[in-house]
């Protein structure tokens, strides 16, 4: 074990991140881990259940994950939950995503207010049905002041799209003559990301054994370590995360250095 947990876990993402300031025993390196959340419906046939089973079980490791972050000290944690390729598939399993969305957001609320969870949306939500839309802008903003764990859902996301709209900013920016073209610099980029106001992506996990990025944080992952498990991600839990940010203790980071 490359880090130690101590016999209890700490109670808030604040004091965590207070004892990993101090030299303690979350001292894992992480501030910000993304998970490609896949393999619910292999979990699902597995099992001989319907996909939709998949997913709802896919919700309770979301749960478990999203707890663990907190105590393991996380600043954030970024779940892709709905890239904006996922429209292609059959329209009840697009029904069936978006009824566990508007149950987790509308049931777990009070658990982020208690849990100091700020909830975050990346990608194109505006997009979604209306009333999905105003419960997650009402989680949003009752949650905006929480400063312990960023919980980041990428729903309606794409990276490539992500990448499009910050274009479209800054070239609206040039365009109004506040800022010249020659002069934009990576942090004007980073600025009109959807992660603008997140840490840098230290660690990005996939599950399920599949080996792509699937248009994921494709800017944000450029130094990113990657970590992918073999779990499915309805199998993904506080140990799997834990083993996740073990993993990344023991890597060399160097930035293009050497
Ligand atoms: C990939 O499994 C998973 C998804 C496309 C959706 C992830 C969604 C959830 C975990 C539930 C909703 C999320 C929240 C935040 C409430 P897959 O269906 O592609 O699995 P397969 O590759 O085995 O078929």
């Amino acid at each position: 074990m490359i880090f130690r947990s101590g016999p209890k876990l700490s109670k808030t993402a604040q004091e965590a991140a207070a004892h990993l300031h101090a030299g303690g025993a979350l001292d894992h390196g992480v501030r910000h881990a993304a998970i490609i959340m896949d393999g619910n419906g292999r979990w699902a046939s597995k099992r001989g259940v319907p996909r939709f089973i998949g997913h709802k079980q896919g919700v309770e490791a979301v749960r478990a994950t999203v707890r663990a972050a907190r105590d393991l000290g996380l600043e954030a944690l970024t779940l892709y939950a709905f890239s904006s390729e996922n429209w292609k598939r059959p329209e009840d399993e697009v029904a069936d995503l978006m009824g566990l969305l508007r149950h987790f957001i509308r049931a777990d609320v009070d658990e982020f207010i208690a849990n100091d969870v700020r909830l975050k949306i990346i990608g194109n939500y505006k997009a979604l049905a209306p009333d999905l839309v105003e419960m997650i802008d009402d989680v949003v903003n009752r949650t905006a002041h929480n400063s312990g764990t960023t919980l980041a859902i990428a729903l309606n996301y794409g990276a490539q799209d992500e990448l499009l709209r910050a274009v479209q900013t800054l070239a609206r920016s040039a365009a109004t003559g506040e800022i010249d073209p020659a002069e934009i610099q990576i942090t004007h980029i980073d600025a009109a990301l959807d992660t603008a106001d997140m840490p840098p992506l230290d660690l990005l996990i996939r599950t399920s054994g599949e080996q792509r990025l699937s248009n994921f944080l494709l800017w944000q992952a450029a130094y990113s370590e990657l970590y992918f498990t073999d779990i499915l991600w309805p199998d993904f839990d506080g140990a799997a995360l834990k083993a996740a940010l073990e993993a990344f203790s023991s890597r060399e980071r160097r930035f293009g250095g050497r």
